[in-house]
């Protein structure tokens, strides 16, 4: 079994990163790659629709070498913070980069592999948790029509300090508990 994580966060060690650390733990693959977007050079979907007749993205950058890592993958767990009401562009960038894994119209019929599972791990400093629930709603729905059979989301609020997650017992557990489900499924 395969795991990866891709931490959205520009920050280091921030919380949505430990917690996709956590869920890794859990998932068995403590030793797993993290990718970071921000520190990649990833450019925005184009929308020139080369994807949907080549059957792959001809943007030559550091996105190529997650799509073969996210191919390769069983389990990949996204980490993104919440920014101005919605999710972090880092994370925006690379979900748009992924409509590549789409055929052409009318079915937009996924090329991965069956089987992905995904986790959406978001921060947030707001205490409701509920508060962007229909947007988080909306980002796991893209994960599941990219081709990702099983998405699940943690959704931690009330953090702001950088890595303050870590110290919060009963979120760190239930990042394990993901990972451990995932595993098995
Ligand atoms: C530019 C910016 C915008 C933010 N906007 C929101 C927001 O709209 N709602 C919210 O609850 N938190 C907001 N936050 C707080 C972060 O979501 C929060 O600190 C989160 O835990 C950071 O995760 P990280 O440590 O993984 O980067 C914002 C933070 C920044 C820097």
């Amino acid at each position: 079994m395969k795991a990866i994580g891709i931490a959205c966060s520009p920050r280091r060690n921030g919380n949505s990163e430990v917690l996709v650390r956590e869920v890794l733990n859990g998932a068995g693959d403590g030793a797993a790659k993290v990718f970071r977007p921000n520190e990649m050079k990833i450019r925005g979907c184009q929308g020139c629709y080369a994807c949907k007749e080549k059957g792959r993205c001809v943007v030559e950058d550091d996105m190529q070498e997650l799509y073969r890592e996210i191919e390769e993958a069983d389990i990949v767990v996204f980490g993104t913070p919440i920014y101005m009401y919605g999710v972090a562009s880092q994370f925006k960038v690379v979900l748009d980069r992924l409509f590549a894994f789409l055929g052409p119209e009318p079915d937009f019929k996924s090329s991965l592999p069956n089987g992905k599972r995904a986790v959406l791990v978001v921060s947030q400093g707001y205490e409701d948790a509920q508060e962007y629930g229909a947007h988080i709603a909306q980002m796991k729905e893209s994960l599941r029509v990219v081709g990702f059979d099983e998405v699940k989301t943690l959704v931690a609020s009330g953090l702001n300090e950088l890595g303050e997650a870590a110290k919060r017992l009963p979120l760190v557990q239930e990042a394990r508990m993901l990972g451990r489900a995932l595993r098995s499924a």
